[in-house]
C-alpha cells in the first residue's frame, strides 16, 4: 500500500505536465475494448516520480502501464507510489530506446496501445542536490541519470579536448560563448580539475563578458543543460527511441511526446514528419500504397501550456507537446533494421 507521506512528497516534487491533455490524447486508443483484449497497454517511457503513470492507472481501471526509467531511484520511488495498482503496473530499469524490447515483452504480439514520453530531467533529480544536476546546489559534478553507468560530468569536463567541449556547449546548450567557456575549463583543469557544481558556475560566470550576464537568469544554465545532455547521450538515445516507439504501436495506437528544449523537439518533429508525409515521388498521377503516410497528427503543430497549466507547474513554461496516431504499418522503404530490431529484453 502506498504511504501517505510518500504520496504527498511526490506530489509536491512533481506535478505532471499537461496530464489532462496527455490522458485525453491517449484515451481513444486505450479506453475501449481493444480487438479481443479487454485491457489496454501503455508504456510510460519516462516514469520519473510516476505522476503521469498514476494519472493513467487511475483514469483507466483496466489499463496496464509499463514504466521505463534509466534512473534507479525513480524506479524505486515510483514503484512504491504505484504499488497499490498491483499487476497493472510494471517498472523496467533501462533507457527508452529499449521501448521496442519492452513492447516485445509486455505488449500484445509485441505491440502496445499508447506510449508517452515526458523528456528531460525530473524534479527529483534536480532537487536532490548530491546528483549534481542543479546549478543552485553545491554538489559533486555527476549528472548521470543512472549513476552506475557511463562517465560523470566531472570526468567529461576534465578529459574532453577543447574543440569537442566547445561543440557540446554550442550545440547542446546553444551557448554563444561556447569556445570561451571551453577554453576556461581547459585552463582551469591544468592546475586543479573541476570537482563541484559551484566551481563550474563560478568558472562560467568569470568566463562570460559582463553584458552577457545581465539577462537570462543564471549564466551557467546553458552550460549545465549541455553537459547533462552529453553525459547522458540524451539526443542520440532519443533519435533511436522515437522510430522504435512508433514501430511498437499497433495500428490505431498513439504516441505523445513532451519536449522541453528545441533540440529534443526538433528530433521528435522530424521523426513524426517522416510518417506524416506521403513519400510518393512527385509527378506520379496517383499515390502509391506503400508511400502513403503511416501517421496522423493528433494536434496542430506543438501544444504549449496555457495560463492555468503555468500556474500549476512552472516546468510547463517550455513544454512542446506533439502527438500522433499510427494509421498504417510502416512502409517497407522506410524500414530501418537498426531502429526496428526484433530481439527481446
Ligand atoms: C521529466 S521526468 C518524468 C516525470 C514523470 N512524467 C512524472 O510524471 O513523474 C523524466 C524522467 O525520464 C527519465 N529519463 C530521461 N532520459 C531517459 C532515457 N533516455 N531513458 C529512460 N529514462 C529517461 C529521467 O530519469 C526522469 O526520471
Amino acid at each position: 500500500m502506498e504511504s501517505t507521506s510518500l504520496s504527498a512528497e511526490n506530489n509536491a516534487l512533481h506535478q505532471p505536465v499537461l496530464l489532462r491533455t496527455c490522458i485525453d490524447l491517449m484515451a481513444p486508443a486505450i479506453s475501449r475494448p481493444i480487438d479481443s483484449r479487454a485491457t489496454g497497454i501503455v508504456i510510460d517511457c519516462t516514469l520519473g516520480m510516476g505522476g503521469h503513470s498514476e494519472g493513467i492507472l487511475t483514469e483507466f481501471p483496466d489499463v496496464t502501464v509499463v514504466g521505463i526509467d534509466r534512473d534507479p531511484q525513480a524506479i524505486e520511488l515510483a514503484s512504491k507510489r504505484l504499488e497499490r495498482f498491483g499487476e497493472r503496473f510494471h517498472a523496467v530499469l533501462t533507457t527508452y530506446d529499449d521501448v521496442d524490447r519492452v513492447a516485445a515483452k509486455y505488449g500484445d504480439h509485441g505491440k502496445v496501445d499508447a506510449i508517452l514520453m515526458d523528456l528531460g530531467v525530473s524534479s527529483l533529480q534536480l532537487d536532490n542536490a548530491e546528483r549534481g544536476f542543479s546549478y543552485s546546489h553545491e554538489a559533486p559534478l555527476d549528472m548521470r541519470m543512472n549513476p552506475t553507468q557511463g562517465i560523470s560530468a566531472q570526468e567529461l569536463l576534465n578529459s574532453v579536448e577543447v574543440g569537442e567541449l566547445a561543440r557540446i556547449l554550442r550545440v547542446y546548450g546553444e551557448e554563444k560563448f561556447a569556445m570561451k567557456i571551453a577554453q576556461a575549463i581547459v585552463r582551469r583543469r591544468e592546475t586543479k580539475p573541476l570537482a563541484t557544481t559551484t566551481e563550474l558556475v563560478e568558472l562560467v560566470r568569470d568566463a562570460l563578458p559582463a553584458a552577457a550576464k545581465r539577462t537570462g537568469g543564471n549564466p551557467a544554465k546553458r552550460t549545465f543543460q549541455a553537459i547533462r545532455i552529453a553525459v547522458n547521450t540524451e539526443l542520440s538515445v532519443l533519435e533511436k527511441a522515437v522510430p522504435r516507439a512508433l514501430e511498437s504501436l499497433r495500428v490505431g495506437g498513439r504516441l505523445v511526446i513532451e519536449s522541453y528544449q528545441s533540440l529534443e523537439d526538433r528530433i521528435v518533429k522530424d521523426a513524426f514528419q517522416r510518417g506524416l508525409k506521403s513519400t510518393t515521388p512527385a509527378g506520379l498521377p496517383m499515390e502509391l500504397d506503400d508511400h502513403k503516410p503511416f501517421l496522423k497528427a493528433l494536434v496542430r503543430g506543438a501544444v504549449k501550456a496555457d495560463d492555468e497549466e503555468l500556474a500549476l507547474n512552472s516546468r510547463s513554461a517550455s513544454v512542446r507537446l506533439r502527438a500522433v496516431e499510427r494509421v498504417r504499418t510502416t512502409p517497407t522503404h522506410l524500414f530501418n533494421p537498426d531502429y526496428y530490431r526484433g530481439d527481446t529484453l
